[in-house]
């Protein structure tokens, strides 16, 4: 988890995700993740080459990563922190809030060839 810094003032609040500083690379892709129905999930996969920064702009959501021993869950909640998603990393996206939206900055364009949508494939791959 990584705190993002926040501009506050009487008008609201602004965070920024900034290379070098919070962004521990440039960002070639965004995208965000809205309207997801109760009880529906996303990810289950995970990436060989991609390194992602996910913030919750909205609402909330439980993230679950696993490099294929441990296993780990957060809950994102805040527009002011980011989870970063090293490559290799199973990733689960469950319990999104109805107004929840989940802004993802990325370090390479869209590849289908770098996801592994295939668990037992994850396992051998990462060696576990
Ligand atoms: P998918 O990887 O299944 O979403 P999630 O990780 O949230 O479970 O992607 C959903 C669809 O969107 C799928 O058809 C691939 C497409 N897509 C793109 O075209 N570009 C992108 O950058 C991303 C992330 C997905």
């Amino acid at each position: 988890m990584i705190r993002i810094p926040v501009h506050a003032d009487g008008r609201g609040s602004l965070a920024v995700a900034e290379l070098g500083g919070v962004l521990p690379f440039p960002a070639r892709r965004a995208y965000w993740i809205y309207g997801v129905p109760a009880g529906a999930s996303r990810g289950a996969h995970a990436h060989r080459k991609l390194s992602q920064f996910i913030v919750c702009v909205a609402g909330s959501a439980r993230v679950t990563l696993s490099d294929g021993r441990t296993r780990e869950g957060v809950v994102l909640r805040s527009p002011a922190e980011g989870l970063l998603v090293a490559p290799m990393m199973w990733e689960e996206i469950t319990e999104m809030t109805a107004d929840c939206v989940l802004m993802v900055l990325a370090d390479a364009e869209y590849d289908e060839a770098d996801y592994i949508r295939d668990h037992g494939q994850f396992l051998r791959d990462a060696g576990a």
